[in-house]
């Protein structure tokens, strides 16, 4: 059998890391809504952040919707000109509702940028963004998460939803793939 496990060369986030990194959001979000008396929705940003967001909303104790979005982003070369482009759209109305964004890693940081732009302007009370990973070191526009798991280095990782060419997903840590793997 080809055991995916043999393409990954070290481990950056253990099975236990990733256990506290969320209880550790799930407490931060529970401190932030758990009492606002309005509609929060948790949006889970597809594919690759399917399994964190799992993770969290299980964790979560207070009434909290989950929807889903898909997109691309696609960069041009100033803060500006990236745009996204949706493949799949929320099936609710976010208007006057808490919007949580969760996120796999924020890279150069364009898709949470637009993304959160997108949804303020439906009417959201308040959108903020949540993601496992963050590489600050890639960013090119001025965005920041407001729940950060794990800040990591610039190297191409997968697992615990994150792929590689589709693969990898099923990984219950975040590894660095081998080089010759992708140089293949
Ligand atoms: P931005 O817009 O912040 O997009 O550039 C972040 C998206 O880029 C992808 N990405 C990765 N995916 N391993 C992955 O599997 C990585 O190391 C990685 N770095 C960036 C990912 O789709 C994320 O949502
Ligand atoms: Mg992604």
């Amino acid at each position: 059998m080809y055991n995916i496990e043999n393409d990954i060369e070290r481990v950056l986030v253990s099975e236990e890391e990733l256990k506290k990194i969320c209880d550790d959001l799930a407490a931060k979000l529970t401190a932030e809504y758990g009492d606002s008396g309005r509609p929060m929705i948790l949006v889970c940003i597809l594919k690759g952040s399917f399994v964190f967001a799992a993770e969290v909303f299980k964790r979560l104790r207070f009434p909290c919707a989950i929807e889903f979005m898909k997109v691309s982003s696609y960069g041009g070369g100033t803060d500006s000109s990236g745009f996204i482009q949706v493949h799949l759209d929320l099936k609710r109305d976010v208007k006057d509702a808490d919007v949580v964004l969760v996120e796999d890693i924020v890279d150069s940081g364009r898709t949470l940028e637009k993304l959160s732009q997108l949804l303020a302007n439906r009417g959201a009370h308040s959108v903020k963004c949540c993601t496992l990973l963050d590489k600050p070191e890639r960013r090119v526009v001025n965005f920041n998460a407001d729940f950060v798991g794990r800040v990591v280095p610039d190297v191409f990782v997968v697992g615990f939803g994150l792929d590689y060419d589709e693969k990898y997903r099923n990984l219950p840590y975040v590894g660095v793939l081998k080089p010759s793997v992708y140089q293949q």
